[in-house]
């Protein structure tokens, strides 16, 4: 078993130090030592191509710090914060939970919080059988997959749909147990609509105290949007021609408004620039200019296109 197998059995969190090699002069070394915060750094990085999430990225740099002082105060001998890492991402779809939910995996695996740091992904179906004893079964089965990485459960409040008779009841005590038994050992991140969420977490009064760390996704606004595009467009070597950049800005302020509630952000934007790629692609073999300025560039045709046919298939 190595350190960080060992501290972790002990149900001590490691962080590994990436500089830690003592100076030729303790005091200076006490006074001026110069910490690279690596782990956080490899984040922080991958943080700033994310567009807004403003709360999200303090709340990650706060659990950072809060991890490595944790184990500066044990250096000291000082007594170490209680670690309970288990979330609550709230948002609505196409928010950017799964994308930070890998980032989190990431960061606690170069923490040494988590071992291996992969993400399991699971909505009810996965945690919920068909009759009695199946549904701790299935349960128990994913939680071994998620065992030193993360289990991040969509749309977590579905498991309470069906009240007390429902099988999901079941994935939840199961999950609970999980928890207490293998503290650290897996981190879940339960995730949904805030509504939803915050309904669920009311109805299972044991929950709350289990999910200390609880992170909002706001919807993006129109801007966001469009900057959030724009980057996926530029990596994929795409660019919208000014008018199709001022379509683009009324279809995120149409869509936005028509359904505030459900609509999906991130996803939205994503779905809607690979349709214009399709829609340019059938233009450019009409127009039959294969130009590289021509192959490059979204038109305002296209995007309009691409949110009809959107709408059509909703
Ligand atoms: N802040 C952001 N900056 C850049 N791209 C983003 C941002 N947020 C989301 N995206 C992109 O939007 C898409 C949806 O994001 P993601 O899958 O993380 O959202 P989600 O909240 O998990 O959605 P769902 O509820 O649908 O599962 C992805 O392609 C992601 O790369
Ligand atoms: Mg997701």
């Amino acid at each position: 078993m190595n350190q960080a197998d060992s501290m972790r059995k002990k149900g001590q969190i490691n962080i590994v130090l990436k500089k830690q090699q003592q100076d030729a002069n303790p005091v200076q070394s006490k006074t001026f030592e110069k910490v690279e915060h690596t782990p956080y750094q490899h984040v922080e990085r991958a943080l700033g191509e994310l567009v807004g999430l403003h709360n999200m990225k303090s709340f990650l740099k706060e659990v950072y710090a809060w991890l490595y002082l944790n184990k500066r105060r044990e250096e000291c001998g000082l007594l170490p914060n209680q670690q309970t890492l288990h979330m609550v991402f709230k948002g609505n779809p196409g928010t950017g939970k799964t994308t930070v939910a890998r980032l989190v995996a990431t960061l606690f695996r170069e923490m040494g919080v988590l071992e291996k740091g992969h993400l399991i992904e699971a909505e009810r179906a996965d945690l919920v059988g068909e009759y009695i004893g199946h549904t701790a079964q299935k349960t128990r089965e994913l939680i071994k997959k998620a065992m030193g990485g993360i289990l991040f459960v969509d749309e977590a409040y579905s498991l309470a749909r069906g009240g007390e008779k429902d099988f999901g009841k079941e994935a939840i005590d199961t999950l609970v147990k999980a928890m207490e038994d293998s503290q650290h050992d897996f981190v879940l991140i339960l995730a949904g609509y805030p509504k939803e969420m915050d309904r669920f977490l009311s109805l299972n009064p044991g929950l709350p105290s289990r999910f200390p760390l609880k992170v909002t996704f706001p919807n993006y606004d129109a801007d966001e949007l469009m900057t959030i595009g724009e980057k996926m467009l530029s990596k994929r070597q795409y660019r919208l021609h000014p008018l199709a950049k001022e379509e683009l800005n009324h279809i995120l302020i149409h869509a936005k408004s028509r359904d505030e509630e459900h609509f999906s952000n991130g996803r939205f934007i994503r779905n809607l620039i690979e349709r214009a790629i399709r829609s340019q692609a059938v233009r450019i073999l009409e127009e039959e200019d294969y130009g590289k300025e021509a192959l490059m560039t979204l038109t305002a045709k296209d995007m309009k296109l691409a949110y009809k046919k959107t709408i059509e298939d909703e």
